[in-house]
């Protein structure tokens, strides 16, 4: 797929098939994420932890539904991979931070449409999670990181070759 036409046709997903990613598959959206632009080069600071195991999935939503004190919530949607992007706790970063787990997730978030999955980019609950440090110690996260955005990422039936119909877009300014 091209990639304007990938940008182009790009949504989010929220239903999932219990079926598998490939190890390949897998690889491929890994590389995507990896490969995103980090500010002033400060690679060191971002990490990406990817979640392929429905037991812990289930697990980390469970804590999160404790801690919001919502009954029956599913902010992942059941995905067969849940990424979550954490990035060094540093108040100077003034946002920085935010921006390079960002381009990670929307990186990923393309790949997994040009690959034919779906995809949605996930902050709600990352915000609860950043405050769980049990949640921390489960995804092996550093002490001084913090969880900063997510992507749940899998097979679904919903046709990801096509843009939503009631697609929205942003207004434009073009000042010349
Ligand atoms: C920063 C950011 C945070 C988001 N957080 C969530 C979230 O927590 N849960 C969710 O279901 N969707 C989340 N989304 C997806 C948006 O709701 C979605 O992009 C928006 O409704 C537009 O729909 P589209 O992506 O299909 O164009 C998030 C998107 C972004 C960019």
């Amino acid at each position: 797929m091209e990639t304007l036409h990938t940008i182009a046709i790009r949504k989010s997903v929220r239903s999932f098939t219990s079926e598998p990613i490939s190890e390949d598959v897998l690889q491929k959206l890994i590389a995507a994420g990896s490969a995103a632009p980090v500010g002033m080069g400060a690679h060191q600071t971002v990490k990406i932890t990817v979640i392929q195991n429905d037991a812990l999935i289930e697990q980390i939503r469970s804590m999160i539904e404790k801690a919001a004190d919502r009954f029956n919530f599913n902010p992942f949607y059941t995905p067969n991979v849940l990424v979550v992007v954490s990035c060094l706790d540093d108040p100077s970063s003034k946002g920085r931070d935010i921006s390079n787990a960002t381009c990670v997730v929307e990186n990923m978030h393309l790949a997994a449409t040009d690959l034919g999955l779906g995809s949605v980019i996930l902050w709600g609950c990352i915000k609860v999670m950043a405050e769980l440090p049990e949640i921390h110690q489960l995804l092996e996260i550093p002490e001084d990181f913090i969880p900063l955005a997510g992507l749940s990422v899998g097979h679904t039936t919903e046709a990801i070759d096509k843009a939503k119909p009631d697609k929205k877009f942003l207004e434009v300014n073009v000042i010349r």
